[in-house]
């Protein structure tokens, strides 16, 4: 089986027609590239769209529609500046209903994967750092106690929109990263069995890390707008592949658009060459070995 990662989507709502056009144009011509992939499921890890309004969720729901694409969205800190959780549940974690009723966390088997999907975006705050409260670290851990006793499925990938702290590009420097990741961090180490994944987005630079001691592997993401990329994840019975994949731009109108909207995010959105967030090779493949 297949699955794609997109990291920080960053749909912004526009006043200026011109903007909005390319805006959707880019965003559905992403959309159809990354259908035409054919992956059995699709996550956006957060700050899928920029203030996490109706409109603008609604908008990037009519361009997955118009693609065919049927898109997993995880919260991140932009997605979660408006709107209560309750409120942005029915645009979240894919149609499936939430393992609280005051966060957007859940979990589910596909194939040889258990997906476990985090919640790590405070509500309506200032704070853009990320925080698992103590009620998800409860539910993390007895995710990681029956996936540990259990004897399937064979692989847990774990997602969160914000980092572990110390693990990938930036995931050290204030706010970019998961304030309570010593809390998170304890709960991971009690995997016994097989590796595990930890994939996360909100630094914008595609990087890896790991495995750790514990045999976890930190798999960041790059914003598409900012990387030109995003994550694909093949599955089989020698274990798990990761590749960035590149976004085509070689349609100049498609270029034109895509420029056009990530330069409309501004200056600090933009503020490091291309080159240095795309990353190197090491960022961009890595191959994790079934064990038993
Ligand atoms: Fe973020």
């Amino acid at each position: 089986m297949r699955f794609i990662i997109l990291g920080d989507l960053h749909y912004a709502a526009s006043a200026d027609p011109v903007v909005a056009a390319s805006r959707d144009h880019f965003f559905e011509g992403l959309f159809r590239q990354v259908a035409a992939q054919r992956a059995d499921l699709v996550f956006a890890i957060g700050d899928t769209t920029q203030r996490g309004t109706v409109e603008e969720l609604s908008a990037q729901t009519a361009l997955l529609q118009r693609a065919g694409l049927d898109l997993i969205r995880l919260t991140g800190n932009h997605d979660s500046d408006s709107l209560a959780k309750a409120e942005l549940a029915s645009f979240f974690l894919g149609g499936r209903d939430s393992a609280s009723p005051d966060e957007l966390y859940t979990s589910f088997d596909a194939g040889p994967v258990r997906f476990v999907l985090l919640d790590t975006a405070r509500s309506r705050s200032t704070n853009w750092s990320g925080f698992v409260s103590d009620e998800q670290l409860a539910w993390l851990d007895n995710q990681i106690a029956r996936y540990n006793q259990a004897g399937a499925p064979r692989h847990i990938v774990v997602m969160g929109h914000h980092p572990i702290m110390n693990t990938t590009r930036r995931s050290d420097e204030r706010w970019f990263n998961i304030e309570n990741s010593p809390a998170v961090e304890a709960v991971l180490t009690r995997l016994t069995r097989g590796a595990g994944i930890y994939a996360c987005g909100h630094n914008h630079i595609n990087s890896l890390a790991g495995p750790d001691a514990q045999g976890w592997y930190y798999i960041q993401v790059g914003a598409p707008l900012v990387c030109r990329s995003y994550g694909l994840f093949m599955v089989d019975e020698a274990g798990i592949r990761f590749e960035k994949v590149d976004i085509d731009l070689t349609d100049p109108r498609f270029r034109a658009d895509y420029d056009v909207t990530r330069l409309s995010q501004g200056a600090d959105f933009n503020e490091f060459p291309f080159e240095h967030m795309y990353g190197a090779e090491s960022d961009h493949r890595l191959r994790i070995p079934a064990t038993l």
